[in-house]
């Protein structure tokens, strides 16, 4: 594999260990796509991979190309394309056609589906159903689902009919109307031990992966050390195989991120400046030479049926 090629001021920053690490997917066509075997390598081998939400085929051209491995095509959708505050509102049938959008665009990243709320909570056959169209129509490598241990059935269900399950633990934001808000996950020694526990019996049920959102440090590694399986964390510290947060809050493009999602480029800024320019253009009629025009025949034939 080749070593990975980061922009040179990101690349001054990262150890020799990090710039050294594979390059996961990317323009070089002869690199085999990301398959969930390819994490489980890696989290094996101590190789800590980076995930990215991603919800367009464009985007997900770029990612692929920047070498990024897994994206999820998260429920945040809801908020990031559609403008809902929260989570609650991204529908089955949209999440199913960006899943595949995005497959398009990066056709060798893992794509992981966000199944939305009340696709699988209501009901387990439904869920399954619902899940299978994920990983069919969507053509998504892994469903992702936000859980605690009262889901083990449905879990072991998926499993059982071939779907790769990430279980999401910690915070769940499909839940903030219960918790009122977003809160940080066991926190307690009590709330520790219970997701402690909530990892062990997603792992017997049969979950692929875990996916652990705001927890202690401490009860990260705790669930880090116990698992087989490799370990996304999105606000849960170092100790994880692999490591997720919103694209756009690293871009900037967010009116305020969470303190492990701060921007690292400003892209809101030269969205601003690139709308003020063409703004400027368009007024002042400076759009360049224009393409398209009659051949001198076509011309004064034009001009002929326009008398
Ligand atoms: O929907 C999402 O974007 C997520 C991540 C932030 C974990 O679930």
């Amino acid at each position: 594999m080749q070593p990975t090629r980061d922009p040179p001021q990101a690349a001054s920053q990262q150890s020799e260990e990090q710039i050294t690490q594979p390059r996961w997917c990317g323009p070089d066509s002869s690199i085999a796509p990301v398959s969930i075997r390819t994490i489980q390598r890696a989290a094996r081998e101590g190789l800590k991979f980076a995930c990215l939400t991603c919800y367009d085929a464009t985007t997900a051209r770029w990612l692929e190309r920047a070498g990024v491995p897994v994206l999820l095509v998260g429920d945040t959708a809801a908020e990031m394309i559609l403008g809902f505050p929260n989570t609650l509102h991204a529908p089955l049938d949209f999440m199913i056609m960006l899943t595949a959008a995005v497959k398009r665009g990066a056709p060798r990243c893992l794509v992981m589906a966000d199944m939305p709320f009340m696709s699988y909570q209501a009901d387990d056959a439904e869920g399954v159903r619902n899940a299978g169209r994920f990983m069919t129509e969507g053509v998504a490598d892994c469903v992702k689902l936000e859980v605690d241990r009262s889901f083990a059935p449905l879990v072991t269900r998926l499993a059982r009919a071939g779907i790769p399950v990430v279980a999401h633990i910690g915070s769940r934001p499909q839940h903030a109307k219960v918790q009122g808000g977003y809160y940080a996950a066991g926190k307690t020694a009590q709330g520790a031990v219970d997701l402690v526990e909530d990892a062990r019996v997603m792992l017997d049920a049969g979950a692929t992966m875990l996916l652990i959102e705001a927890t202690p440090v401490e009860v990260t590694a705790e669930i880090v050390k116990r698992s087989p399986v490799p370990v996304i964390g999105c606000g849960a510290g170092s100790a994880c195989h692999g490591q997720v947060v919103v694209t756009s809050d690293l871009l900037g493009l967010t009116p305020r991120q969470p303190p492990f999602a701060l921007p690292l480029v400003q892209m809101g800024e030269m969205l601003d400046g690139m709308a003020k320019l063409w703004r400027e253009r368009v007024r002042s009629g400076m759009l360049g030479e224009h393409p398209y025009s009659l051949s001198e025949e076509e011309a004064v034939e034009f001009r002929r049926r326009m008398r």
